[in-house]
């Protein structure tokens, strides 16, 4: 019966304090190894940001945000005083047709909307006479820099599947639709939204010692001592020099060593651009948990003799990546004892009515995916304060999943002391906090550290 199905799925989607540790044990190794110069699954890529902001960085910059979601641009001023600042944006849809399109779509499109935002603030129009402003980009996928304004794409995440963009500099490709349009923009930095994270974090709290999202994807950004990057040792940079490493560890485990993966995971992974690709992501980040979801309920609905919804004509619940994550927030947020919120999304989004014990499945079901991925999101970092030997600090944390699927930050912060081995009563000595805006102040901040580091001739 039913019960039983839920039993099964409690069973393959529950990942026990013993596993987070191995988990977490192999991921403190991946770490390393993708440090070394032969590299491993995580690339840990050098961001070539130096060091954190003082707070009395100054001047205005432009951030152009590349998310999973949204495209944002913003105008961000930094004030004399520390760490203050203004800022002012817009956010456009990234219509769901352009992460498959062609490359001169995606760079006219942003460029669209560059200039629209140059246009609607005009006063930044005026400036066209005068120096262009420098512009920090945000775009957040893996990227191997040499220095800190280009970036070769490595591999395109997310299901991203633009053609002709993977192997190349990003840089040149943005910079031909900003001169065709001649905008008054020079690009002075390309970021990681995970290494925005971190510098916008530590600019107002110095206790902030990495940066996390939890959102379409999953990543973290840390400091590294020059030293301790075997890959950058040619460069013969001051061994005590800090340099931001963007892990890119939603590539953890592609080997399938030791994450606990379902039989939907391995569905997931195959019908992905990127086979292979993103073990880790794929098991967590929001993008995958609506499908993660719908791949179960098709399956209870076909193949299992205690079928869920019989009889009924499941078209909609067919298609492919049709159910968000924000479906299973509502449906972990039904307050009602009947969930009748539930059956209200199941009958207006996919034609699907429920009984109660089809609901009470669906429900269990919804917490088993948020809370596997808060708990498995927690090995990351848990992993990162192990391997740098970090015992209290703060970690700045920003994306959809963090800010709005529900208990996604208490499961993690669960999940943080059973792997850390915390003793209970002591407050949380590492605790996950929202960062305030980092891919727009953290595109500013880093883009001003570059133009001082330029101009000191470093
Ligand atoms: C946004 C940041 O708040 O969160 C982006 O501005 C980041 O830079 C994004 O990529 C991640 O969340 P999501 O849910 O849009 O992938
Ligand atoms: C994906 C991208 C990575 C980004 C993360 C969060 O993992 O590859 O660059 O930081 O998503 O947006």
């Amino acid at each position: 019966d039913l019960l039983e199905q839920i039993r099964y799925l409690e069973k393959i989607f529950t990942v026990d304090g013993a596993k987070l540790k191995e988990v977490t044990t192999q991921f403190v190794k991946e770490l390393e190894k993708g440090k070394s110069v032969e590299g491993g699954s995580i690339p840990m890529n050098p961001t070539w940001v130096m060091g954190f902001p003082d707070g009395y960085e100054t001047g205005t910059f432009l951030a152009l945000d590349m998310g999973g979601t949204n495209l944002r641009v913003c105008e961000i001023e930094l004030l004399e005083e520390k760490g203050e600042f203004d800022i002012i944006q817009s956010k456009y849809r990234m219509p769901e047709e352009l992460k498959t399109g062609t490359s001169e779509e995606l760079w006219e499109y942003i460029a669209d909307c560059i200039q629209q935002f140059i246009e609607y603030h005009h006063e930044i129009a005026n400036l066209e006479v005068m120096d262009k402003i420098p512009l920090g980009f945000t775009f957040s996928f893996p990227a191997t820099q040499t220095y800190i304004d280009n970036g070769v794409l490595q591999r395109w995440t997310k299901g991203f599947d633009i053609s002709g963009v993977e192997g190349k500099d990003v840089a040149p490709l943005f910079e031909a639709a900003i001169q065709k349009r001649k905008l008054p923009i020079r690009l002075s930095a390309l970021i990681n939204d995970t290494t925005g994270t971190l510098i916008a974090s530590a600019y107002t709290d110095d206790t902030m010692k990495i940066g996390c999202i939890f959102g379409t994807g999953c990543n973290a950004a840390y400091m590294e001592d020059c030293g301790s990057v075997p890959k950058i040792a040619s460069y013969n940079l001051p061994p005590d020099m800090p340099i931001a490493i963007n892990c890119e560890y939603g590539a953890f485990d592609n080997e399938h060593y030791v994450l606990p993966r379902t039989p939907y995971d391995i569905v997931i992974d195959e019908d992905s651009p990127r086979p292979g690709q993103q073990a880790f992501e794929k098991m967590i980040a929001g993008l995958y948990l609506g499908e993660l979801f719908r791949l179960v309920l098709v399956d209870l609905h076909d193949n299992k003799a205690c079928k869920v919804f019989p009889g009924q004509d499941i078209t909609k619940l067919r298609k492919a990546y049709s159910l968000d994550s924000s479906f299973l927030s509502a449906i972990e947020l039904d307050p009602f004892e009947n969930l009748s919120e539930t059956e209200d999304h199941f009958h207006r989004e996919l034609g699907i009515t429920t009984t109660k014990p089809e609901r009470e499945l669906i429900r269990r079901l919804a917490e088993l995916i948020g809370t596997r991925a808060a708990r498995l999101s927690a090995c990351g970092v848990a992993a990162i304060c192990t391997k740098k030997n970090i015992t209290t600090c703060h970690v700045g944390a920003d994306g959809s999943v963090f800010n709005k699927y529900p208990h996604f930050k208490a499961r993690g912060a669960v999940a943080l002391r059973e792997i850390l081995d915390w003793e209970d009563g002591v407050p949380d000595p590492i605790s996950i906090l929202a960062a305030e805006d980092g891919s727009g102040v953290g595109a500013a901040l880093i883009a001003a550290l570059t133009i001082k580091r330029v101009k000191a001739g470093n």
